[in-house]
């Protein structure tokens, strides 16, 4: 249980001193130290996004091929994505590990609301992001101790106090965000300087990579995109007050940031 492996390696105060210590730290300086912390139980979540491409690279560089990701193939991705994971293996020789919702749950629930629930109401949105995404989620991350993502603050409101390492009460093991503290054009600097690959999506508008139906391309201008700009091609049917969250980095039930 991963509740055990935080007894195994951190508790709740060193976690809150790692926070501070960790803030001024860059992403390569925060990789190396989850390498040597955690090991083969930290993993990368990899949604195609170039924030997670960044990550991907930099754990690369530090580790070689042998590293741990996963993807939330929730069913609705967009062929896009695919191709990227493939692209991803023939450049690094990384194998990201796809995983699907669990198929009774999802015929169950496409069976009474339909397949293309999402539109019909804000509360069958979040029962798909839930079975597609956070149920899968909760499988994945009881194998670890610690999880890696691609989020930034500047990406929704929602994420502004995200910290470098925090300690993730939602899925209960250590959530870290080495690039939390990164911009847009930061992000896609070192994707062009480093000649990262990412998703195709992103030439043809995409600002935000999420599933093929609940997301569209935005078309932002300037260099560094407002937050609205940067999420309103997700859920863009959603009021735009609305949480434009999926619920892996936000807690619906406790409608605060997990
Ligand atoms: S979401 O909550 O709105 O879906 P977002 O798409 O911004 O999240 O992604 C933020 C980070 O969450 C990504 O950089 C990645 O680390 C993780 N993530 C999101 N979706 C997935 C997915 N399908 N599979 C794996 N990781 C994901
Ligand atoms: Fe379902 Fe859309 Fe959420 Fe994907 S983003 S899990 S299709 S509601």
């Amino acid at each position: 249980m991963c509740i055990q492996f935080i007894d195994m390696f951190l508790d709740g105060a060193e976690i809150s001193h790692l926070a501070g210590e960790f803030e001024d730290k860059d992403a390569y300086k925060i990789i190396e130290w989850v390498n040597s912390r955690f090991g083969d139980k930290a993993t990368i979540a990899f949604s195609g996004q170039v924030e997670d491409c960044v990550i991907l690279h930099i754990m690369h560089e530090i580790s070689g091929k042998n590293l741990s990701a996963f993807m939330l193939d929730t069913g609705r991705l967009n062929e896009e994505v695919y191709d990227l994971v493939d692209r991803i293996y023939s450049k690094y020789g990384i194998k990201i590990r796809l995983y699907s919702p669990d198929s009774g749950e999802t015929e169950d629930m496409v069976g009474k609301y339909g397949a293309n629930l999402f539109y019909k109401d804000p509360k069958y949105r979040i029962m798909c992001c839930g079975v597609r995404k956070v149920n899968v989620l909760k499988r994945v991350l009881k194998d670890y101790a610690a999880w890696i993502t691609g989020v930034r603050r500047g990406q929704v409101s929602t994420r502004a106090q995200t910290k470098k390492i925090q300690f993730d009460a939602q899925f209960s093991l250590v959530k870290v965000s080495p690039i939390a503290d990164w911009t847009w054009k930061r992000v896609w600097d070192y994707i062009k300087d480093k000649d990262v690959p990412y998703c195709s999506l992103y030439d043809k508008g995409y600002t935000s990579i999420g599933c093929e139906p609940c997301t569209r391309p935005t078309f932002i201008t300037g260099d560094e995109p407002t937050e609205e700009e940067l999420r309103k091609g997700r859920w863009w049917w959603e009021r735009k007050d609305s949480a434009k969250e999926c619920g892996i980095h936000f807690s619906y039930d406790k409608n605060q940031v997990s």
